[in-house]
């Protein structure tokens, strides 16, 4: 349960109640790290970046949480500020935070659709790395984790603007991966398929409209698009991000890792 001993991670996207960046801090505090827990606030309300943090603290880790909106430079230099002022290093970016932007007929989608899924999927991750880069650099190394998407590996009917700027997430990761290697840093990314979460409730929402059918009928159709029969549990997601963020994988990287319970076994 060491995995991540002393470690410093930042975790974007990371309140919402039931997803994989929570799910992440959790899991990452109960291995040892020094959990950043931030997560863009509604109305200011600091309340459910609290309830990560003080999760963690009840389970006797380490953890301080921060309000923080990807596309924004001054929450992002604030929190680089804050952790280097507090712990003085920065081991381990795990950049979550997501939208589901983009989705729907593709002559539907407007301009807005496009940009939002692209500023928060992209340039959110871009603008992310290059603020911890620096400080990996001098500190001799570190780990980016990306969240992609199987839909940034393989096309998919109604996906085209989430799933092109998830395409682009890998191909930053693994672009990254290539030109920081020599500094000792890793950069992979992982690719949920369908996790039971908060975003994919809108997928279930979707198929019950479009069927007239019930909650569980359109969770039992959806499921069987997946060898392994199931939605993943977004615990499922962060083994494999812990997995990547620790020693364990230190000869990875620039892999976007599949955790899909099998829908990319066809590619
Ligand atoms: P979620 O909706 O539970 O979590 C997304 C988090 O991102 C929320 O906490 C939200 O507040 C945060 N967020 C949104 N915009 C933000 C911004 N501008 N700045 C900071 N935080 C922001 O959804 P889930 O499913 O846990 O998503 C996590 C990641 O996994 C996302 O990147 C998503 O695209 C990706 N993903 C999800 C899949 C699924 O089936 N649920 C499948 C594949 C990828």
């Amino acid at each position: 349960m060491n995995s991540l001993k002393g470690k410093v991670v930042i975790i974007t996207g990371a309140a919402s109640e039931r997803g994989m960046g929570r799910a992440t801090a959790l899991k990452m505090a109960s291995e040892g790290a020094n959990v950043i827990v931030s997560d863009k606030l509604k109305n200011d309300d600091v309340g459910p970046v609290q309830d990560v943090v003080d999760q963690i603290l009840s389970e006797g880790g380490s953890a301080f949480g921060l309000g923080l909106d990807v596309t924004n430079d001054i929450d992002i230099k604030n929190l680089v500020d804050q952790v280097l002022t507090k712990y003085g290093r920065i081991d381990v970016l795990f950049n979550n935070a997501g939208v589901p932007a983009g989705v729907g007929d593709f002559l539907n989608l407007d301009e807005r659709d496009w940009r939002l899924a692209f500023d928060v999927h992209v340039f959110g991750m871009v603008k992310l790395i290059k603020a911890v880069l620096p400080h990996m650099i001098e500190q001799g190394g570190g780990v980016i984790v990306n969240n992609a998407s199987t839909a940034g590996l393989a096309g998919l009917a109604q996906f085209s603007g989430y799933g092109a700027s998830k395409f682009a997430v890998v191909g930053l990761t693994k672009h990254l991966a290539a030109e920081y290697g020599s500094h000792s840093i890793r950069i992979n990314c992982v690719c949920p398929g369908m996790i039971d979460t908060a975003m994919s409730d809108i997928e279930v929402s979707g198929f019950m409209k479009d069927h007239n059918v019930d909650r569980e009928t359109a969770i039992k159709e959806l499921s069987m698009l997946v060898p392994l029969g199931k939605y993943g549990d977004p615990a499922e997601v962060a083994d494999a991000v812990v997995f990547l963020a620790s020693d364990k994988s230190k000869y990875i990287t620039g892999i976007a890792l599949p955790v899909a319970g099998g829908m990319s076994a066809g590619l």
